[in-house]
């Protein structure tokens, strides 16, 4: 065990974490957890992050495969007890941009970040109710506030996921469980790599998984960082639709 503050969970399950911010956060909680179960489809990315750990144990899964969410769940408890702590980090972002809408696209990006995350909180949410007591984190991002071009598939299941988010929250708080929503800008990941255009104020992966323990830590509902980034988009989602398009022509297509 570390020699850190002691955090207030016994067991992590973090979903999407063979790499980026999933796998950066599982090697901050290790070694401070009794378990640290890790999940993602590359079990040779799960199984390095466990040879180099502590407590991180690889439960490799594909998150749209509804009956394998539930029998990974079911392995985890019973090897490591309760799981008091759940993240989502699982995701996939694919470019959609008109004339191309390829339902293909739009239909793989809903399975995996919405439905995904929907068929882990099948699992664990009724168990947390029961018990009185647990805490998950949906990683969403900013792209969800408001449409933006090349994002009309990812943006749209991230919508959906604030929104998911939303509507449960306040029956899981009256059963005492905790649920955040963690709306990240732009962070250096194996995601963010293969983008062509202007991110601006992108964070190093490390300092996001910090900011996102640190919100965790605090319980806090909504979780969004790099702060700068992060305000600008929650002010334009206030703006009137005809600022917000000539913005959007003005700043993001011209430079695209
Ligand atoms: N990076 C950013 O700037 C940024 C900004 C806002 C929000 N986000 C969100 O943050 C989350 C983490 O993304 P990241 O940036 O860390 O990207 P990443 O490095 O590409 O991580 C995505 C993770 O999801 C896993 N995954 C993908 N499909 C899966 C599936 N079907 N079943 C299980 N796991 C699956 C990947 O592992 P396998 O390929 O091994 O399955 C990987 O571990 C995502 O939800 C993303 O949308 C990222």
């Amino acid at each position: 065990m570390s020699d850190k503050e002691p955090l207030p969970w016994r067991a992590a399950w973090i979903v999407g974490a063979s790499t980026g911010l999933g796998a950066a956060l599982a090697k901050l909680l290790d070694g401070r957890l009794a378990t640290v179960a890790v999940s993602a489809r590359s079990a040779e990315k799960l199984n390095a992050l466990h040879s180099a750990s502590q407590t991180i144990v690889a439960y490799p899964l594909d998150i749209t495969d509804e009956s394998a969410v539930a029998q990974c769940y079911r392995e985890i408890e019973s090897k490591a007890g309760p799981v008091d702590l759940v993240v989502l980090s699982a995701g996939t972002w694919e470019v959609v941009t008109p004339p191309d809408l390829d339902p293909k696209a739009f239909r793989n990006s809903m399975e995996v970040n919405f439905m995904g995350v929907v068929n882990v909180l099948a699992q664990v949410v009724p168990d947390m109710m029961k018990r009185g007591s647990g805490q998950i984190a949906i990683i969403s991002s900013v792209a969800g506030y408001r449409g933006l071009p090349k994002a009309a598939a990812y943006g749209a299941t991230k919508a959906a996921l604030i929104n998911l988010a939303e509507s449960l929250y306040p029956e899981l708080e009256a059963k005492g469980v905790t649920l955040s929503i963690v709306n990240p800008g732009f962070v250096e990941t194996p995601m963010t790599a293969v983008n062509d255009f202007p991110m601006p104020f992108i964070m190093p992966v490390d300092a996001a998984a910090e900011r996102l323990l640190h919100g965790l830590e605090r319980k806090r509902y909504e979780i969004t960082f790099p702060r700068r980034f992060t305000w600008i988009m929650k002010f334009v989602r206030l703006l009137p639709n005809a600022i917000y398009f000539w913005i959007v022509r003005r700043f993001i297509l011209q430079s695209s």
